[in-house]
């Protein structure tokens, strides 16, 4: 039986979008059953309710404090049954307390090749920016298991994107997205929830 996947999602959703086209043919063995973001306007939000996949939203603020925000995401996320959650453009820190209640389940996207351009403070743009600004020639994406160390977990797939003259951290990011995360995301999730199939 397919596996029940949640995405957690801060923003546009691009990501989301890519593991949503990609049911049905890269992605069989997972389903998304649930979207939750921790920003009631993201965008993602839409995407998800179109293609008619039910949506949460939790919020830092009103929960009080980091550990209120992630014993409500836990009840959520048990409460549906999920079997594999997916980082996607997710821009909060998780700890320890949540990370090791999901070991080798929780998968998230980077923007760069790790261990490059990567952990606290590392996130959306600013990752193209210091790439850029360092010079590096090649960049890309990478999918890994998260856990308490921020972008510090195992390593499940990575593709390289060439930088190319006259790159801006914007077009920079486009092409990263284009050539690497659209494509990875699914390909890992697939993967990742497959194995979990043969256990
Ligand atoms: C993506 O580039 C993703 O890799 C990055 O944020 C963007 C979200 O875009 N994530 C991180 O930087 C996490 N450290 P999206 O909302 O369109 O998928």
């Amino acid at each position: 039986m397919a596996k029940k996947i949640a995405v957690l999602v801060s923003g546009g959703g691009t990501n989301l979008q890519a593991l949503i086209d990609a049911q049905g043919s890269v992605l069989n063995s997972g389903k998304i059953t649930l979207v939750v973001a921790n920003n009631a306007n993201a965008y993602a939000l839409e995407r998800a309710k179109k293609a008619g996949i039910d949506t949460a939203v939790v919020l830092k603020k009103e929960c009080g404090s980091q550990e209120a925000f992630e014993t409500k995401l836990m009840e959520i996320l048990d409460g549906n049954g999920i079997d594999i959650i997916i980082l996607a453009g997710f821009m909060t820190i998780l700890t320890e307390r949540f990370t090791s209640h999901y070991p080798k389940r929780i998968l998230n996207v980077h923007p760069s090749l790790i261990p490059a351009f990567c952990g606290a403070g590392y996130y959306g743009l600013r990752v193209h920016e210091e790439a850029l600004k360092y010079g590096v020639k090649v960049t890309g994406a990478t999918v890994h298991f998260v856990n308490e160390i921020p972008d510090g977990g195992e390593i499940i797939a990575q593709k390289a994107v060439y930088i190319e003259d006259g790159d801006t951290p914007e077009i920079l990011q486009r092409r990263v997205m284009e050539q690497a995360e659209w494509i990875l995301l699914p390909q890992a999730a697939e993967k990742v929830c497959a194995d979990l199939g043969h256990l």
